[in-house]
């Protein structure tokens, strides 16, 4: 089996170490393994599959011999180094929103739309961890049933702001002030994810609703979404309220997300089982339950989903992606 040098940006962070995580766990076939962060952490000894890393400070000279690049290191980082990362001959597989509307850019969930990928350029975006657990859900009911009009509302893990979020729910569960979210999250779920903007939407809404569009192909579906940050340490949950183009019975429904890839549904309210962070937790499948008429329209369904951010929101998804590329495809 063909090996492949890859690098991870961002290697000492949540995602960064789950990408090491997951390429361990998948057996990714890695050739030579180069783990960049900042200057900060510079130095670093990292362990995987046994073997003994040193975290390298990431400069321009970056990239050299590089195959697949692994980016989670923030916005900046991948505006400025991706593109070097690419014209250096990598496939680069982003996790920040950098490059996500870029039309020269794929934006991927690789059960969905892989073959976006070599259409663009060698710079692959990796969905926002809300949309990802959104869009596979709804991508077998647009197939089956046609989709007219999508209303998210999220139910946000501090994970997903990196470890300053997880450390503010720990700090502030020990009674000191909150010193990056702008309440304390151990009292309160927040409304605010990411800046808001002009229209009252945050950043965070906006990226759901323009990254549904594109991965799902629809310019014009109508979708809006509200985010909010709940005082849990691991996995978002989406309330998808989903309106369709066609009649459906919960029988089909349900057959439809059953048979999807990357689809756990989990959905037995009586017996009190449905998605939970407990649940999904370390698992990279996305978990669908409360599923339900929308008694306040025609074709109206409401499903709940619950995944992991930092592995299917994150980590995961973009490893997936590199399994399921044809690399040498994509190389031009
Ligand atoms: N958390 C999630 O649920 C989630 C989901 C999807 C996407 N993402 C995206 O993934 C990225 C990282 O998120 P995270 O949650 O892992 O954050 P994090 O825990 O704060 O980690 C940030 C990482 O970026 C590195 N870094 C920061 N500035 C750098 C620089 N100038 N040069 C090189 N490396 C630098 C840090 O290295 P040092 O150790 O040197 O500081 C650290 O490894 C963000 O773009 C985020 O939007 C996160």
């Amino acid at each position: 089996m063909k090996k492949y040098n890859v690098a991870v940006v961002g290697a000492t962070g949540l995602v960064g170490r789950t990408f090491l995580k997951v390429l361990a766990e998948y057996d990714f076939p890695i050739n030579n393994l180069v783990l960049y962060a900042s200057k900060r952490s510079a130095g670093k000894k990292v362990e995987f599959k046994g073997k003994e890393y040193t975290i390298v400070e990431l400069t321009h000279d970056a990239f050299d011999d590089i195959d697949i690049a692994l980016f989670s290191a923030g916005g900046s980082v991948s505006k400025e180094y991706c593109p070097i990362a690419e014209a250096k001959g990598a496939i680069v597989i982003d996790n920040s929103s950098a490059w996500r509307m870029d039309d020269n850019c794929a934006l991927i969930v690789p059960e969905i739309n892989i073959e976006d990928a070599y259409q663009k350029s060698n710079i692959i975006a990796n969905p926002n961890c809300s949309t990802i657990q959104s869009v596979l859900p709804l991508k077998p009911l647009q197939d089956k049933f046609g989709l007219k009009r999508v209303v998210y509302t999220t139910y946000q893990s501090v994970s997903g702001s990196g470890q300053k979020g997880v450390n503010d729910l720990i700090r502030c569960k020990n009674g000191e002030s909150p010193e990056f979210y702008p309440h304390d999250i151990s009292k309160t779920c927040i409304p605010e994810i990411d800046e808001f903007l002009n229209n009252g939407y945050t950043k965070e809404e906006m990226k759901m609703v323009n990254e549904t569009r594109k991965i799902l192909h629809m310019d014009n579906l109508l979708v809006s979404a509200t985010c909010i940050r709940v005082p849990v340490e691991a996995c978002h949950g989406v309330m998808i309220q989903v309106e369709l183009e066609k009649e459906f019975t919960l029988d089909e429904v349900k057959d439809a997300l059953n048979n999807y890839p990357g689809i756990i549904l989990y959905d037995d309210g009586k017996n009190h089982i449905y998605p939970n962070s407990i649940v999904a937790a370390n698992q990279d499948n996305v978990y669908v339950g409360r599923i339900r008429r929308d008694l306040s329209c025609d074709n109206g369904i409401l499903l709940y989903s619950v995944a992991d951010n930092i592995r299917k929101g994150a980590a995961s998804n973009a490893v997936q992606i590199a399994m399921a590329l044809d690399i040498d495809k994509c190389k031009k």
